[in-house]
């Protein structure tokens, strides 16, 4: 067990699976008490029975992010239980593939609701929390390569990774004004195995039920030459979390071995 986020209370949104799962993990690993939220229950408490066999502090707490009155609750609830929050970790996202001429209505929604809406709202209710613990805090909004440039078949998703992006931006100078402390960056993942996969390819390739392979596509897209593993991104969520950060807000840490550079 590690300090680098000793006795910090921390948020992972969609810490059920994959990037989530890796954060939530990594975090309790240095000494943070970890909050894994999800809408997969069995999961989400797997999760955290994994953290505590090893050693760390966690709970589950059941959250769909797209709800306003869930995440007052959530936030509230820590309030109550902990007394603070210092880290927010916004991760949970879908990914809905497929031309945007065939994208109905409904699903961007959706889409927007969980990867949009949800950071806005956890950064809402977050902030007022985190402002009343007194060491300021740290969020963390996860976004994608594909915020940062097109991708065919992923416009809805680019929208709202891109939008993620700025968010960031807007709120990191709000909190910069207010000087309460609170540093806000995003985090740009690029080929990462997670179950996400599944669903972006069913979108795809209809009906080919199985996840492409991201070996094969890293080796040719990838200068690095491999794929990525959510630990991967969970040692540069820990670092924004940590104090060792305290002077980097507003930034888009792009980990992606190398796939924005061509
Ligand atoms: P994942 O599918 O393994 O995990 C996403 C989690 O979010 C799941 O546990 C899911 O239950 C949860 N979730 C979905 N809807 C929710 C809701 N309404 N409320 C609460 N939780 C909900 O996928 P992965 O890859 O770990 O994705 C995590 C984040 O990383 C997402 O924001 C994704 O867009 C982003 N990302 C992933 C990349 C990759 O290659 N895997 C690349 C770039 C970004």
């Amino acid at each position: 067990m590690g300090d680098r986020v000793k006795g910090k209370v921390a948020l992972v949104t969609g810490g059920a699976s994959g990037i989530g799962r890796g954060c939530a993990e990594k975090l309790a690993a240095e000494g943070a008490f970890v909050v894994v939220t999800d809408i997969q229950d069995a999961l989400g408490q797997e999760v955290v029975a994994g953290i505590q066999k090893a050693g760390g502090k966690a709970e589950y707490v059941r959250q769909d992010v797209t709800q306003e009155d869930v995440w007052a609750d959530v936030v509230a609830g820590i309030k109550s239980r902990h007394g603070r929050l210092d880290i927010l970790v916004n991760n949970a996202g879908i990914g809905i593939g497929g031309s945007i001429l065939d994208m109905t209505l409904e699903a961007w929604r959706r889409q927007t609701a969980i990867n949009l809406d949800g950071v806005f709202l956890g950064v809402k209710h977050s902030i007022p929390l985190m402002r009343t613990s007194g060491d300021g805090g740290s969020i963390v909004n996860i976004s994608s390569v594909a915020g940062l440039k097109g991708s065919a078949n992923l416009a809805g998703y680019c929208a709202t990774k891109g939008g993620v992006r700025l968010f960031t931006k807007a709120v990191a100078l709000e909190c910069a004004n207010a000087k309460d402390g609170i540093r806000v960056n995003s985090v740009h993942p690029g080929l990462i195995e997670t179950p996400i996969w599944l669903t972006v390819q069913e979108a795809l390739t209809p009906g080919a039920n199985a996840p492409p392979d991201l070996d094969a596509m890293s080796a040719m897209a990838v200068p690095l030459g491999v794929k990525g593993l959510p630990e991967d991104i969970a040692n540069g969520v820990l670092w924004l979390s940590s104090d060792e950060a305290r002077y980097v807000t507003g930034m888009e840490m792009v980990i992606d071995g190398g796939l924005m550079l061509r």
